[in-house]
């Protein structure tokens, strides 16, 4: 058995470090890339079996949360006292909703690592008082997190923070941006134009931050957030302002394109 996990153990294909300190793990498949991450999460755990964790849902996290449930059952590491909280959800979302983040999260994550239900904080998409639930859930967020892992959506968007939120906010009713809307859309999945989500200095209070990307269009979302102005239009690229606590996990089509851009800005600041 660790001849075999010793086998399929990642090897960082390349480390870039960002001007603000964010470092960039480079995978040569998303395979390799989910698993690395999911190692670090393991990591986490294993050093502190009571830190809290924030987890992302969305199809990059698919196979991370794959790979995190086989190593915790392999390497015997225990998450029954790790407190997780939700990025982010629709609204509205009643609980039998196949696609609410709620069944995502139970069904891939909270179930098969046996986080007991009384360490869970479900952000509630079916509440009737959507600041309510807001404020409250960013109260318990309040605690402190040690680890936000967190994926990037159309317009560089984290959580559901889209273009145009303010570095600032705290956990919100977030209007999703049509481009948002249009992927939900295309995926045949639950579509919606409201959310609630962690705000952006929410995330950034974490200890540490991850996020995972694969493929060439995740990656002109990173470009844009690593080597843009850091601005509102670019919610990722606030990430930069706590570079030092921010690794970036990327397989190698994601990586071609932000080294890319860091190229092409290197060549500017020559010119
Ligand atoms: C979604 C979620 C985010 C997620 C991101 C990427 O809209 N709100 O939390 O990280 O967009 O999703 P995916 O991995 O499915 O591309």
């Amino acid at each position: 058995m660790a001849q075999q996990l010793a086998e399929s153990l990642p090897r960082g294909r390349q480390e870039l470090t960002h001007h603000d300190g964010i470092k960039i793990r480079v995978f040569e498949t998303p395979e390799r890339t989910s698993l690395a991450a999911a190692i670090r999460i393991i990591d986490v755990a294993n050093y502190n079996p009571l830190a809290a964790i924030t987890f992302a849902t969305g199809e990059t996290m698919k196979p991370v949360y794959e790979e995190l449930a086989g190593l915790a059952h392999i390497l015997n590491i225990s998450f029954a006292g790790i407190t997780a909280f939700h990025l982010d959800e629709y609204w509205p979302s009643e609980p039998d909703n196949p696609f609410s983040f709620r069944n995502f999260l139970r069904k891939r994550v909270f179930g098969p690592l046996r986080i007991p239900a009384d360490n869970i904080h479900e952000i509630d998409g079916s509440a009737v008082d959507l600041q309510e639930e807001a404020r409250l859930y960013d109260e318990a967020l309040k605690r402190g997190v040690d680890l936000a892992i967190l994926g990037i959506g159309p317009g560089g968007h984290i959580g559901f923070n889209e273009r145009g939120t303010p570095f600032d906010s705290r956990t919100h009713v977030a209007n999703l941006a049509q481009d948002t809307i249009e992927r939900d859309h295309e995926r045949g999945e639950y579509v919606s134009d409201k959310a609630l989500t962690q705000g952006i200095e929410t995330i950034l209070e974490a200890d540490q931050i991850i996020l995972v990307a694969y493929g060439e269009e995740k990656g002109r979302y990173l470009a844009e957030a690593l080597y843009g102005e850091i601005s509102e239009n670019c919610p990722a690229s606030a990430l930069r302002e706590v570079g030092h606590k921010v690794t970036i996990f990327v397989d190698q089509e994601a990586a071609n394109v932000i080294m890319q851009a860091r190229d092409w800005k290197i060549q500017e600041s020559i010119d």
